[in-house]
């Protein structure tokens, strides 16, 4: 999927929806890596943390750790879309962020270094190899990277979804699959493996798996194409224009849905 593909579907479509966080998932999932960082000191008195966030969107978890660890938290980001980023000024005015692409991290912030890196919901876009060995280059020995991010095993119903030849052609999704589109890790051992490859030990991991329900058509889309979960592939099947007899179809084929996510939690140190 190409960084054009991405940022079209970032910028002009989930901006304004993202914090709405339908199904609260993400909410739920960042907390759980704030959980992470307290466990390693993050409510320390007298500690600072220099946090990069990659591919940061709504400055969400910057936020958050804000509401832990007020001004201790030094903010930067880097995300590609504009829009995004924009929503994140206004929540920390403070924040040092560029509009970039996460993939060229040694571009950016020439010279500085982090006590904390953050890739979440990114690394679909942009995979682990390519961030590994960047972010150990600007990470201060015993720095953080905290990985939060959905797996291949996500999503097993609409993936089942995907065996149905007459369901495929009707959704527009001719031969993609979501492992086409989605560059994520198999698993929590393939992400504590790609830590350790790069000279970070894992900390702390653990594998979220919450259950999603799509009552109908809208409600998925709602989620997956405004919520910004599956947002480049959707766009690209074209179901965000689905006329009312193509809903129709799809409601009697696939909806109501209960589905999983299936979502990484992972704490690296840096050796
Ligand atoms: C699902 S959102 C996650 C946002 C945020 N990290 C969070 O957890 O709430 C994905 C974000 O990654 C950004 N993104 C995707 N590919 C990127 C890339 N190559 N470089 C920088 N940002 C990217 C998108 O613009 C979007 O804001």
């Amino acid at each position: 999927m190409s960084v054009s593909t991405v940022h079209h579907a970032y910028n002009e479509v989930v901006a304004d929806h993202y914090d709405l966080d339908p199904q609260g998932i993400i909410g739920q999932a960042l907390d759980r890596g704030i959980g992470q960082l307290e466990a390693e000191g993050l409510n320390d008195p007298g500690r600072r943390w220099r946090v990069l966030d990659l591919g940061m969107g709504t400055g969400l978890f910057l936020g958050k750790l804000r509401g832990h660890a007020g001004d201790r938290i030094e903010p930067f980001g880097i995300d590609l879309a504009e829009n995004m980023l924009q929503v994140a000024r206004r929540r920390l005015p403070d924040l040092d962020a560029v509009v970039g692409d996460a993939g060229e991290l040694d571009s950016y912030f020439p010279g500085k270094m982090f006590d904390c890196v953050c890739t979440h919901f990114v690394t679909g876009f942009v995979p682990m190899t390519r961030l590994a060995p960047q972010i150990a280059r600007r990470l201060e020995s015993g720095g953080y990277w905290s990985l939060i991010g959905g797996t291949k095993a996500a999503y097993p119903g609409l993936q089942s979804l995907g065996n149905s030849k007459l369901l495929r052609r009707l959704a527009g999704a001719g031969d993609r699959s979501m492992d086409d589109t989605v560059l994520n890790p198999a698993n929590l051992e393939e992400v504590a493996r790609t830590m350790e490859a790069h000279g970070f030990e894992l900390c702390q991991g653990e594998t979220f798996e919450p259950v999603l329900q799509f009552g109908n058509f809208d409600e998925f889309m709602e989620f997956g194409y405004r919520g910004g979960w599956l947002t480049p592939l959707l766009e690209s099947m074209g179901l965000q224009k689905a006329g009312p007899i193509k809903k129709w179809f799809l409601n009697r084929l696939a909806f109501p849905l209960q589905d999983k996510h299936n979502i990484v939690v992972a704490l690296g140190r840096k050796r």
